[in-house]
């Protein structure tokens, strides 16, 4: 009795822990923990039979090798400094409006490929870098009708603790700024695997946060010229009108969310948080929203841990709810025409 007495102290003790430490910092986990297997077929067994989850679990093949660990090192969303708030403005959109009940990016521009890829941020806590660069590369494709991707090595690499950690994590919006003041390259000038060191999925136990070199891998391309930039930076506000609004007028936004140990086994469905510890920050790109059969209302966004993770590379949330801090604050900025035509101009002048 005693002893049950004192567990049932523990798990409440350990209940107010978990809520204090809520919110884009993971719970301080133990050794133990650490290094246990972040795919557990309990947590599939506790998702998937319970009848209200909305979502489907499974042990999902990016992560059957996984440690805690070594999945907690993919959230690189830390705590952003306040004084990187300062001056940026947060934006809101016109009430009338009229939104779709549902949207995909990726059907309402065709044209732009980069906005259904998926990637592979590899063993690197770079995916405050990955969201900001893939919705940027995006928004290149919406507002000049060009396909582009852009380098995340070169945020990774250059923009330095400005942007936080490099691979042991960063700042989203300082990501946006880093667009503003330096630009970034293409993928193709700066690659994010490269062959001389290793390729997903080596690089074990961790992706080092690579030198910044400032020159392009191939000889005839220029690093100056080879720069993107946006024209501003901003944060959305947070309400999922505002957001619905952004997305559809200018394109995909990075979102950051916190991540608990059930969001590594997501399979399907519209994920809310059900069981497990919280691990960490994560960012990624949102691209469209809807409502589901059961009336279940949802984001969908495109994650960066390949096609063998969750509902082949994407995820449904739900949406209204902030679930997991979802709506809290979404990233974005306006890509700039400065250094684009620059070839068509050279053409036309010779
Ligand atoms: C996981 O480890 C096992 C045994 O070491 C190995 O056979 C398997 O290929 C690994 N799976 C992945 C996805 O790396
Ligand atoms: C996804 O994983 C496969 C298999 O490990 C790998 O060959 C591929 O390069 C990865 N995709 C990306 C974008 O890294
Ligand atoms: C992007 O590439 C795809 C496939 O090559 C092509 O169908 C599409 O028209 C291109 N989009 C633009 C905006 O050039």
């Amino acid at each position: 009795m005693a002893d049950s007495i004192t567990k049932l102290c523990l798990v409440s003790v350990f209940l107010l822990f978990g809520l204090v430490l809520q919110g884009v910092a993971g719970e301080s986990l133990t050794k133990q923990k650490l290094n246990s297997k972040i795919l557990q077929e309990e947590i599939v067994k506790k998702v998937n039979q319970n009848p209200d989850a909305g979502w489907k679990a499974a042990i999902n093949d990016r992560f059957s090798n996984a440690t805690v660990a070594e999945f907690k090192r993919l959230l690189g969303v830390k705590q952003t400094p306040k004084k990187h708030f300062l001056g940026v403005p947060s934006v809101s959109h016109d009430r009338s409006l009229k939104l779709p009940k549902e949207f995909d990016a990726r059907t309402a521009w065709p044209q732009c490929i980069s906005i259904g890829k998926i990637l592979d941020q590899g063993h690197c806590g770079s995916c405050w870098a990955f969201g900001a660069v893939e919705s940027l590369s995006d928004r290149f494709c919406i507002q000049f009708g060009m396909n582009i991707t852009l380098s995340v090595n070169d945020l990774l690499a250059c923009c330095g603790f400005r942007c936080g950690d490099g691979c042991d994590g960063g700042y989203p919006i300082a990501a946006w700024q880093y667009f503003s003041y330096s630009g970034v390259v293409t993928e193709e000038c700066d690659p994010y695997f490269d062959n001389t060191g290793c390729s997903h999925p080596g690089c074990e136990p961790a992706y080092p946060t690579p030198k910044c070199l400032r020159q392009c891998v191939s000889g005839n391309q220029l690093w100056t010229e080879s720069k993107h930039y946006s024209v501003s930076t901003y944060t959305v506000k947070s309400n999922p009108q505002d957001i619905m609004a952004e997305i559809y007028k200018n394109g995909p936004v990075e979102v950051s969310f916190t991540v608990y140990e059930d969001f590594a086994h997501y399979k399907s469905g519209v994920y809310k948080h059900i069981t497990g510890s919280n691990i960490g920050g994560h960012a990624v790109k949102l691209i469209g929203w809807g409502t589901t059969d059961q009336g279940e209302d949802y984001w969908l966004l495109a994650n960066q841990w390949n096609r063998s993770w969750g509902d082949d590379g994407y995820f449904m949330i739900r949406r209204g709810t902030n679930e997991c801090g979802i709506e809290d604050e979404p990233v974005a900025g306006l890509p700039s025409t400065k250094n684009v035509f620059k070839d068509d101009l050279l053409v036309a002048s010779v």
